[in-house]
């Protein structure tokens, strides 16, 4: 397959650069930005081509991996059905999680065999995308063409590929930012909590693994523990008086105290009473 990448960003060059690692050629580069190409060649090399003309990319390879922003993907595949020759048989694919191969729908008519790739992982830079990528599950859809193609790099690049269906792409998305996203804004949130005690993350890192840990033997479900599902209303009301002048994780912890409450339920830990009570404190 000779590759090229459109949007020199995160996940284009660890991407680039992992498929180059197992023997892949990448033909071509583009980016809008001058620099984002020169950071791009300190991981990819100096062979492929490096252009601000994304035309160029899709002249050039014949596997093409959309990796810019997501509100750029239409954009890129109006483009280039409008600006290349020929681009019948070739592959092209993008990275978004939420969105389907259809938003690269403008190069269905231009004959084109269109995918998405989606390494379910979080690359706050390319350093370590390039690390975890080995170690990650990478979700693929596309026509019969394209999933065959992406299956073949997912399984060169990432531990192992899952297909989903276009229309599960958003209920995807969604859970992969509750479990990563939001997990960070959560721990930010406790970061924050602690810093009004003079006491930073450290010492919590120990608590907070040996809970990821619990989840992947047990499942969430199983892996609650705290006041919540104890029946501990006291300690509850005591957190809200606590929380007083902090609106945002008040409700945040509200919100999440009431998910303890349904797993509590399903767990059957508590009597009605002790129900009741952390009900109408968390409501
Ligand atoms: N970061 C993650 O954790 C992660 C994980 C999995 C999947 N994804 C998905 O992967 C995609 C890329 O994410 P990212 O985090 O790598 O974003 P990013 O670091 O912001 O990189 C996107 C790159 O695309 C380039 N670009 C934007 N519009 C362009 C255009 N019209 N033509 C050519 N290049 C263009 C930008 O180039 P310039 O710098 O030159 O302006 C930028 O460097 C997104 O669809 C995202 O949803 C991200």
């Amino acid at each position: 397959m000779n590759i090229g990448i459109i949007g020199a960003g995160k996940v284009g060059v660890a991407l680039g650069y992992a498929f180059r690692q197992k023997g892949f050629s990448v033909v071509a580069v583009s980016s809008r930005r001058q620099g984002s190409l020169e950071i791009a060649r300190k991981y990819l090399g100096s062979d492929p081509t490096y252009t601000t003309d994304n035309g160029r990319v899709a002249e050039l390879a014949d596997v093409i991996a959309v990796t810019t922003q997501d509100r750029e993907i239409n954009n890129v595949a109006q483009e280039l059905s409008i600006l290349v020759d020929s681009l019948e048989g070739k592959m092209v694919f993008h990275t978004s999680g939420a969105h389907p191969a259809s938003e690269l729908s403008p190069l269905d008519q231009r004959g084109c065999h269109l995918g998405s790739f989606h390494p379910l992982q979080t690359f706050p830079d390319i350093e370590s995308g390039v690390a975890v990528l080995p170690d990650t599950y990478i979700f693929i859809e596309g026509d019969d063409e394209a999933r065959e193609g992406l299956q073949t790099l997912a399984r060169a690049v990432g531990f192992d590929s899952v297909i989903i269906e276009g229309k599960n792409k958003v209920l995807y998305h969604l859970s992969a930012v509750f479990v990563c996203n939001l997990l960070t804004a959560l721990l930010y949130s406790g970061e924050g909590i602690m810093g009004n005690a003079g006491i930073d993350l450290k010492p919590f890192y120990p608590i907070i693994k040996a809970t990821l840990k619990n989840i992947e033997s047990k499942g969430p479900l199983l892996s609650l523990t705290g006041p919540v599902i104890r029946g501990d209303a006291g300690t509850v009301a005591s957190h809200i008086t606590a929380l007083e002048g902090m609106e945002l994780h008040e409700r945040v912890y509200k919100a999440l105290s009431l998910v303890a409450l349904d797993i509590s339920e399903k767990r059957q830990t508590l009597t009605e009473e002790q129900r009741e009570a952390l009900k109408s404190l968390l409501e």
